[in-house]
């Protein structure tokens, strides 16, 4: 077991009547061969929620092949009856929307009116792909030869294996189940070690809907116990994952070995420009909510400002007072704006990157550090943080934080402004402020990452556009959107001869 749940078992807070968490695999309670518990520890209060019993190869295996018995019939059942099925998920999403939200918040911190807006995140995907039952759209081109028809369409590959992060427990993994299931698949689910509970109630929601016991599996534990063997499994045709870089280029490197298709989702240096015609108080705006919203634990949370050196001295102003102003506190409080990281571990790496920062020699501004006061004591808080006097090669302008730190960097032009922008590891989101629309149409155009933003934050991505990004922060694949399919379908060429007599492609094609 990793240090972090080390470090919660030591604390002396804990009551020892939490209940336990168990894998959810073909419609019934498994327990962990492991005979590990994980703590399920509310971030804002210490409090721990529940233990979970870690799963690990035996009942990944049991899961792998529930999830390969259960696919004869739900690939059978028409696509339409499917996205019945989905749609009458995302109604009962949407009835439940407050109480997955407050259990989110506590388990993982987001405040709540964030929580809500992730949910609903989760219903406009189950509604989106509800509708593709009705399309999952091939295609049909004129075949070369006489009296033969030929078309393509979407099979789905099997069993999926999906192991999804702790931020957005329930908007990424709909991002994957959605697409995966109306196509056809059955999956094996490994949610986020942090995020157990809000996963349960997720997978049993969608049986509630109607999806068949075994269809949805859910194993629970940690990456090393739980994850590597979901990877391994030979059952598993396609692992799809949203996390860190370093477990998603092990997971990258463990899928291609055993030919495996693999959907990364990781890192991201998203970076907000403001140019000197920019509406200032939009962009003050946009910067707190992208930069510091869900505390900064957001793949496009923007930690970068690329800022022209005409405004710089306005905007850090009212950045800083703007940041200052936020109000921490436990997220479950309809005024609190910036919620907790999400466990200790996580608190000390944001804290070692602000020491990195003041090393480096750029500027501290406002917070760096952690915050402990009022009701926060007992949780894991860290104060808003800017930096100025940035290199855009320093470490804390390259690596990815994950926390509420952001940095600002200046620029004289446009055209620098998109080289910073586009100099890091990652591709995920990019944003400019501006109200010229020449300006705006170059950056657009110019901006190499996979979501570009016009006067509006680096957050906020909709659910039927193409989500993921370009460099480091993934493999090529898009989540959302139609074009999440690609990732869990097979393309299937048909062709029908309808001439009644040997027609051999290419060599008895008439010449031209
Ligand atoms: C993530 O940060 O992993 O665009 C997902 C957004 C949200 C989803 C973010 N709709 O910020």
């Amino acid at each position: 077991m990793g240090s972090m749940a080390t470090h919660h078992e030591t604390r002396q807070d804990v009551p020892g009547d939490a209940p336990v968490l168990k894998s959810w695999i073909g419609g019934q309670w498994v327990e962990g061969s492991t005979g590990e518990l994980y703590p399920d520890i509310n971030p804002a209060t210490g409090e721990l929620l529940a233990q979970t019993s870690v799963a690990g190869a035996a009942e990944v295996d049991r899961a792998v092949r529930t999830a390969q018995a259960a696919f004869k019939d739900w690939r059978a059942m028409p696509a339409p009856r499917r996205g019945e099925i989905l749609f009458r998920a995302a109604q009962l999403i949407a009835e439940r929307k407050e109480d997955l939200a407050r259990l989110m918040s506590r388990e993982m911190g987001k405040v709540l009116f964030e929580a809500r807006g992730e949910v609903q995140e989760a219903i406009d995907e189950f509604f989106y792909m509800a509708g593709e039952g009705r399309r999952l759209f091939g295609f049909t081109t004129p075949s070369e030869m006489p009296n033969k028809f030929a078309c393509c369409v979407r099979d789905p590959v099997g069993v999926v294996g999906l192991i999804t992060p702790w931020n957005f427990p329930v908007a990424v993994p709909s991002w994957k189940l959605a697409p995966a299931l109306i196509a056809g698949n059955t999956i094996v689910w490994k949610p986020a070690e942090d995020t157990p509970m809000v996963a349960l109630e997720f997978a049993r929601l969608l049986e509630e809907a109607g999806i068949p016991p075994g269809v949805v599996n859910v194993v629970l534990g940690p990456g090393p116990q739980t994850g590597a063997p979901l990877v391994e499994h030979p059952g598993v045709r396609v692992i799809a994952f949203t996390g860190s870089t370093a477990t998603g280029t092990l997971i990258a490197t463990e899928g291609a070995r055993r030919g495996k298709r693999v959907l990364l989702e990781m890192g991201g240096k998203n970076a907000i420009t403001v140019m000197d015609d920019a509406d200032l108080d939009l962009a003050v705006q946009g910067i707190l909510w992208s930069a510091f919203g869900t505390s900064g634990q957001r793949c496009t949370a923007a930690s970068r400002l690329i800022v022209h050196r005409k405004v710089i001295g306005e905007l850090t102003e009212r950045l800083v007072a703007g940041a200052q102003q936020l109000r921490l506190g436990n997220p479950l409080d309809e005024t609190t704006q910036v919620g907790p990281i999400v466990n200790e571990k996580q608190l000390q790496r944001v804290h070692r990157y602000t020491g990195v920062g003041i090393e480096e020699g750029a500027r501290l501004l406002c917070g760096g550090e952690i915050y402990r006061e009022g009701d926060c004591a007992k949780g894991y808080f860290y104060r808003p943080t800017l930096f100025a006097d940035v290199h855009p090669r320093m470490r804390i302008a390259q690596e990815e934080i994950f926390g509420p730190t952001a940095v600002i960097i200046p620029c004289d032009s446009l055209e620098e402004a998109i080289e910073i922008n586009n100099d890091t590891p990652y591709g995920l989101s990019s944003s400019i402020y501006t109200r010229d629309v020449n300006r705006a149409m170059q950056a657009a155009r110019d901006l190499t990452t996979g979501i570009v933003y016009i006067n509006h934050g680096t957050t906020g991505a909709e659910v039927h556009l193409p989500f993921g990004g370009t460099r480091g922060t993934g493999n090529g694949h898009r989540e959302a959107a139609v074009q999440a399919l690609d990732a869990f379908t097979e393309w299937k060429s048909i062709y029908i001869d309808y001439s009644g007599r040997l027609q051999r492609a290419q060599i008895d094609t008439p010449s031209a």
